[in-house]
């Protein structure tokens, strides 16, 4: 079926809709190409958070009297938005976190804590962010599990013949990134989770979105894996709001991650029960308004159409790197066939860093260093790369101002 959409100039009309791109930064129009560190927030996610403490601000699951039951209601309202986003039937299986980060940690010290021993495997990827490392070398201290890893090929690829290889009876857990936030890798996970279910059904799958929710529709039950985490404020919503999906019968075999108000049944000094999920993993007063900012974001991308928002950036990524074969010298990093918007750099003729300080001067605002994934910088044999990030918003003049900073600076300095 023919898509409601032809160039990439389509979606200037949304613009309008992020008043931050409107501002200059260093007397220059802004070119914002960071967006896989955070997307810009539109209208309607701004206006959700200021009317909710505007019009009728209390605290959820607390109160009686209106207000509180009009923020609960939106809050619970939220929640469905993010199941209905991801595929999922039941809302009871999100739990709201800080973000994807905070989800992870929540896997890690209930789920596997409890349910793995010493010497069990979990086997991660070669392009984890240090949010799906650094919560398993934790447990791994704390337990001693063992931790492996798939190798990243030449072009940002897994080698998933070394994969299968890794599987053993003392896998437990595979846990890997959808869409890589360095390399913009898409990777196939739901091949992943059927080749580890396939050589034993028992190991769990957990899958980071962080990136891919923002970039492709996602279907959890598709992919077949028993976690997913996400962030919001990289799906054009509010920081400090994310969400863990998770199997209900294996959340409701997890114990607490926090301990708190709003997860408990009953407190005694003796003893304490607690909540069914997810509020037994929503210790104290969450972050309310930003989830219901997040339920917005989520609106604002459906209205778009995460399908459309998918070509636009696949055109707009296809122009950039057309632009940038004019810039010569540089070597990209991740060159996969199915790639996200995200494109990563460096320089035969000066550092990242360098760079970065003059497309800063130019308004073009990307990230440079390792983006949170050492291991995958080690494994190139670099400190960094300079990452330009797409999103919806992006469009031809900024890759064009992009693009002619770079000349710029190898003028510079090279
Ligand atoms: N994880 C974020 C990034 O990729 C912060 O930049």
């Amino acid at each position: 079926m023919a898509l409601p959409y032809q160039e990439p100039a389509d979606m200037t009309i949304f613009r309008a809709d992020f008043p931050v791109l409107a501002h200059k930064m260093n007397d220059r129009p802004l070119a914002y190409l960071d967006s896989g560190a955070s997307a810009q927030k539109p209208l309607i996610v701004i206006n959700a958070i200021r009317d909710a403490y505007e019009s009728h601000y209390a605290n959820i699951h607390r109160g009686l009297y209106h207000f509180s039951q009009a923020m609960t209601y939106e809050f619970e309202r939220a929640r469905k938005k993010v199941a209905d986003f991801l595929g999922v039937d039941d809302e009871r299986e999100i739990v709201f976190t800080r973000n994807a980060t905070e989800g992870i940690n929540l896997v890690a010290q209930s789920w596997a804590r409890t349910a793995l021993k010493p010497g069990d495997e979990v086997i991660l990827t070669g392009m984890e962010h240090h949010a799906n490392i650094v919560p398993w070398q934790l447990l791994r201290d704390q337990i001693g599990i063992v931790l492996k890893m798939i190798p990243v090929r030449e072009d940002g690829t897994l080698d998933l013949a070394v994969y299968k290889g890794l599987l053993s009876e003392r896998t437990r857990l595979v846990a890997a990134v959808h869409v890589s936030n360095a390399l913009g890798t898409v990777n196939d996970v739901a091949a992943l989770a059927k080749t580890a279910k396939t050589f034993n059904p028992a190991i769990r799958i957990l899958i980071d979105g962080s990136q891919a929710v923002v970039h492709r529709a996602v279907d959890i039950p598709a992919i077949g894996c028993d976690f997913y985490v996400m962030t919001g404020h990289k799906l054009y919503g509010p920081t400090g709001i994310g969400a863990l999906w998770g199997r209900y019968d294996l959340l409701a075999a997890m114990p607490p991650y926090q301990g708190g108000g709003d997860m408990i049944e009953r407190v005694t000094f003796e003893e304490t029960t607690y909540k069914d999920p997810p509020a037994r993993f929503e210790a104290g007063t969450p972050a309310i308004a930003e989830a219901i900012g997040l339920g917005a974001a989520i609106d604002y991308v459906r209205m778009v159409g995460i399908e459309v928002i998918a070509i636009h950036e696949k055109q707009i990524y296809d122009y950039t790197m057309a632009q940038l074969a004019t810039v010569g010298g540089l070597r990209f990093y991740g060159t996969a066939p199915d790639k996200a918007g995200i494109i990563s750099l460096t320089a035969d003729w000066a550092h990242i860093s360098d760079i970065g300080m003059i497309l800063d001067q130019c308004g073009v605002a990307v990230r440079t260093g390792h983006h949170c994934c050492m291991p995958l910088m080690q494994r190139f044999e670099i400190d960094g790369t300079l990452r330009a990030s797409l999103g919806l918003y992006t469009n031809k003049d900024d890759i064009d101002a992009f693009v002619g900073a770079l000349k710029k600076a190898k003028e510079m300095l090279g």
